[in-house]
């Protein structure tokens, strides 16, 4: 799909449509109809921000939702008006009618095809039942790990992966500050027995990203945190290293990444723009064997920005798409899904023991039968 595509997609419905223009006039603002209908269970912040990209993303569309809380249908049901405003949500009355109807291609959060919100469970134990219940899945499985799709990831991914600018990667460092949770319905957030724990609820995009970074599964993980600091520390068959450092209170969203290779060190930065004027992202590369050293500013289209997660949630849902249209895709799978639910629990266990985690012990203990 082009960029004009893209952005076209994303003013769906917008002014910028020429809306007095017949269909048959149109080449640039023509939209193809849509060709996959889903429907969408936990109409949360998470939820609303999957309507939104379906109708942005513009392949698909939302027939119905089932929420147990009246509150987040009545605000699906607004959010969906904006997009379709001669047509009601349905609300389906039971989870089990809103996952069988035969209209329906696939779900978000559960069942054919699925995309399963990360965490992917919030235990081990849950995850790896996943894992093997996944392996003779016959449809799509998609879990959402997005970060993959930040533009200063994409970017990294591209450059230290495809490019191979920075050589062998050898350490690999995230750190994110941010304001502390926000409010969710019933709290489920600040309560471990419901998220799996911050590093696991949380924490599993970064996860995901040494993992994906670093091409490995995690040998030992090495934590301390507390209520009031968090750090981590993990070792990649003592080949790659990563390091990870959470603060929730700070007064700003600030994300940073390096990543160390044996050529080349290349660093990205992305924060809210607490200061006026200051610089919201930038990604630098520097190369040791003369190699040109680069800045940039990875953005994405302002439009698609705005949908959520800086646009990642839109190419989640785009790659969510072409694996529908069985187009080849790098959306992450229930494996990497398993293996950055791991990571965050072996590092919570890490905190509370003040142990180093040894990962085959750890999954052995979880009862996990799986080769590490
Ligand atoms: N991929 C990401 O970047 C990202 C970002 C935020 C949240 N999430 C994930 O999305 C999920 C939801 O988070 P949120 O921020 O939207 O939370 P939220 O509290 O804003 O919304 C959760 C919604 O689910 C509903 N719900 C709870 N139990 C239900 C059930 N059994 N059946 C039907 N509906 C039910 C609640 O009523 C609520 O409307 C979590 O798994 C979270 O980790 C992912």
């Amino acid at each position: 799909m082009s960029l004009n595509g893209l952005v076209l997609r994303s003013m769906r419905g917008g002014e910028n449509r020429r809306n007095y223009l017949p269909e048959k006039d149109r080449y640039l603002s023509s939209v193809p109809d849509p060709i996959f209908t889903f429907n969408i269970i936990g109409l949360g912040v998470n939820g609303l921000e999957h309507l939104r990209n379906t109708f942005h993303e513009g392949r698909a569309v939302v027939k119905g939702v089932y929420d147990n809380e009246p509150l987040s249908i009545a605000a699906a049901r607004d959010e969906f008006r904006k997009f379709v405003p001669d047509r009601e949500l349905i609300a389906y009355d039971t989870l089990e009618s809103c996952c069988t109807d035969p209209e329906v291609d696939a779900l978000i959060i559960s069942t054919p095809p699925l995309l399963l919100e990360k965490p992917m469970a919030t235990t081990v134990k849950d995850a790896w039942e996943i894992v093997t219940i996944a392996e003779n899945y016959p449809a799509l499985f998609q879990i959402g790990l997005q970060y993959r799709y930040k533009a200063m990831y994409a970017e990294s991914i591209y450059e230290a992966k495809e490019r191979k600018t920075i050589g062998e990667i050898k350490t690999i460092s995230i750190t994110e500050h941010r304001v502390p949770f926000f409010d969710k319905v019933k709290q489920w957030n600040k309560f471990a027995k419901y998220s799996g724990d911050t590093l696991v609820e949380k924490c599993c995009h970064y996860f995901d990203l040494f993992n994906l970074f670093a091409e490995s599964k995690p040998a030992k993980v090495y934590a301390s945190g507390s209520m009031a600091v968090n750090f981590k520390d993990f070792t990649y068959d003592g080949d790659v290293r990563a390091n990870f450092n959470l603060c929730m209170f700070s007064p700003l969203f600030y994300e940073a990444f390096t990543l160390c290779g044996d050529t080349g060190w290349l660093s990205a930065y992305h924060k809210n723009d607490y200061l006026k004027g200051s610089p919201t992202t930038e990604l630098q590369i520097l190369s040791s064997d003369l190699k040109p050293a680069r800045t940039m500013i990875p953005e994405y289209p302002g439009a698609i920005e705005t949908f959520g997660h800086d646009g990642a949630t839109f190419f989640e849902h785009m790659n969510f798409v072409d694996n529908l249209l069985c187009r080849q895709t790098n959306t992450a799978t229930v494996l990497e899904g398993f293996w950055s639910v791991v990571v965050g629990a072996a590092a919570q266990k890490s905190i509370v023991t003040g142990e180093v985690v040894i990962i085959k012990d750890f999954l052995s203990d979880e009862k996990v039968e799986i080769g590490v």
